[in-house]
């Protein structure tokens, strides 16, 4: 089994992709979105959150987990992996920031970010630990994870269109052919985003770090079955908006499976 969380319906980005690629996998998924955003938090706030997630997802019988959250990523990845060293956790940084290397061919790369993951240039590091001659140009987004988890999602939403265009526009004027979605949410809302930047290929970062994590679970003898994993989904608020925007995401009804949980008690 696999455990994933994220602040919120972004690492459902994550989830739809560990799917695709492990449809054998039994997964457990956790949003906290009595909580979200965690973008705009502390870094000890992160941490302390991030823990609880983790405690929440080790209650279950899990093999490995995805922290499906560029904030978490960031800035409580090391703690997450002190407090459980038996337990494969990965992250979508490294990932992430490999995909751009290897996607890139001018060399100049967007990063677009929650405040709190563009404030630990965690992927620069990455990226420059890749390539030393990366032109990077990164952008905080605050606006992106409440437009998503309030469901303006539509490719033609455009007040979306409109909060692309304001806080990509660095990156759009520095011509950068690679922009990386250094949050799970943003995904969600690829299609508003590849509208204001057309020619710029998006680096899906949950996407990328479900492939590492494919390698880790074959790696430990997971191998490709011929079951259907069961999705268990669990959220820290009313799961209605949830069930109804993952919904939409996923493209599959998922109404009966969403559970309401008080992380507080993890
Ligand atoms: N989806 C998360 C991320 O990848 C967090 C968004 C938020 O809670 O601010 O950063």
């Amino acid at each position: 089994m696999i455990g994933i969380f994220d602040s919120g319906l972004g690492g459902l980005s994550a989830l739809k992709e560990a799917r695709r690629l492990m449809p054998h996998e039994d997964i457990v998924y956790f949003g906290d979105t009595g909580r979200v955003p965690y973008g705009t938090r502390s870094r000890e706030t992160i941490i302390k959150y991030s823990l609880q997630d983790m405690n929440f997802l080790a209650s279950h019988n899990i093999d490995a987990v995805m922290v499906a959250c560029g904030t978490a990523s960031s800035n409580a990845l090391d703690t997450l992996r002190e407090a459980y060293p038996s337990i494969p956790i990965i992250g979508v940084i490294d990932a992430g920031a490999r995909a751009a290397a290897k996607a890139t061919k001018n060399n100049i790369i967007g990063i677009a970010g929650t405040p709190s993951t563009i404030g630990s240039r965690a992927f620069e590091t990455k990226l420059r630990e890749i390539n030393g001659d990366f032109e990077m140009i990164s952008a905080a987004c605050p606006l992106f994870v409440p437009l998503v988890e309030n469901g303006f999602i539509s490719p033609d939403d455009e007040i979306t269109k409109l909060a692309a265009k304001t806080h990509l526009k660095n990156i759009i004027e520095a011509g950068a052919d690679t922009l990386i979605l250094g949050c799970t949410h943003y995904p969600i809302i690829a299609g508003a985003i590849s509208r204001v930047i057309p020619y710029a290929t998006l680096i899906n970062v949950g996407a990328a770090a479900a492939e590492e994590l494919r390698e880790i679970m074959a790696s430990r003898g997971r191998v490709d079955t011929n079951r259907i994993g069961k999705v268990q989904y669990f959220v820290s608020d009313e799961p209605q908006g949830f069930e109804r925007i993952a919904s939409i995401f996923l493209g599959e009804e998922i109404t009966d499976s969403v559970a309401r949980i008080d992380i507080e008690k993890y």
